[in-house]
């Protein structure tokens, strides 16, 4: 049975927590610091951040300064494709920002042109120096992926992508499962843009929940990790709160075909 402390194996055999709070463009300092405070209260142990975020430190405080254990946490930050050059150092810039001994995975966050599989090297480094548990990519299509696995020795242990079921490739999602390469959802309630979908109403009103909790279920259901945004405590709390309910097939179908028409990536 699924639970908010559920985990996915990922291909090097690390647990990384299925559901976790997404925090871009939430402001550094006490609204970062309150949102990721309010997520670990309400049993969130998996926090999604980046360098372009600007909140890595209001972050990195409100994690150090709770009671729970830090390894019981998962933090994730990215590599902005400016810093392809330098991965090493970005990641140390990260890691201090951040106020961490470790980092649990680190992500190219976009394709850095003409640079994928170089970056990829580096970050492969990083790795095998052990000083991040898990690395992988987020924004890279197929052929990307494809370059990294001719040339590369580990294959990205996460690809985050733009996905709900209004945003779905389908090709690619497959491909990662194919390859052992975990699916995370980002932008999972579609920054907010069809919450009011008449169609998804109904479907969450069948099952006495909100439509934010059928995205974030239908995630979880496809075995993706996903990572739904809020700055507001109440959001923070119902969306972990999807635990009680589960879609059914044929719901489940009925929302694939949502973004059926549409190609990303
Ligand atoms: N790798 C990438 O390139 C990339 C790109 C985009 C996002 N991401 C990651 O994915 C995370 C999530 O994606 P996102 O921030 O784009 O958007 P999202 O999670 O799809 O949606 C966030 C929006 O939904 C609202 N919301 C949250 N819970 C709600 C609820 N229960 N009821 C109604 N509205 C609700 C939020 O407002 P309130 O804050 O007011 O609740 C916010 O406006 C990001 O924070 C980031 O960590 C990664």
């Amino acid at each position: 049975m699924l639970t908010l402390s559920s985990t996915l194996s990922l291909n090097n055999g690390t647990r990384m927590p299925r559901l976790g709070l997404g925090v871009w463009q939430i402001p550094e300092g006490d609204p970062a610091y309150r949102a990721v405070q309010w997520a670990l209260d309400a049993g969130y142990r998996h926090i999604d951040t980046a360098r372009i975020y600007r909140n890595e430190q209001s972050v990195g405080a409100a994690v150090r300064d709770h009671s729970v254990a830090r390894d019981e946490v998962w933090i994730t930050t990215k590599l902005f494709p400016v810093d392809a050059l330098r991965v090493g150092h970005a990641f140390e810039a990260s890691r201090a920002r951040l106020g961490l001994d470790i980092i649990d995975l680190y992500l190219v966050h976009f394709p850095p042109p003409g640079l994928v599989v170089s970056t990829w090297k580096r970050m492969e480094r990083l790795y095998h120096e052990g000083r991040v548990r898990a690395i992988g990519v987020s924004n890279h299509g197929i052929s990307q992926l494809e370059a990294i696995r001719k040339s590369c020795s580990i294959l990205p242990q996460v690809n985050q992508i733009h996905l709900s079921p209004y945003h779905c490739n389908w090709e690619l999602i497959s491909y990662c499962q194919d390859h052992g390469i975990a699916v995370e959802a980002y932008s999972p309630l579609t920054r907010g843009k069809h919450l009011d979908d008449r169609r998804l109403q109904d479907i969450a009103e069948s099952y006495h929940v909100s439509p934010a909790q059928v995205l974030i279920r239908w995630a979880l259901q496809h075995d993706f990790i996903v990572i739904p945004k809020s700055s507001q405590e109440s959001h923070i709390g119902t969306n972990a709160d999807v635990f009680g309910f589960t879609l059914d097939d044929s719901v489940m179908h009925e929302l694939d075909a949502y973004g059926s028409t549409k190609r990303t990536l």
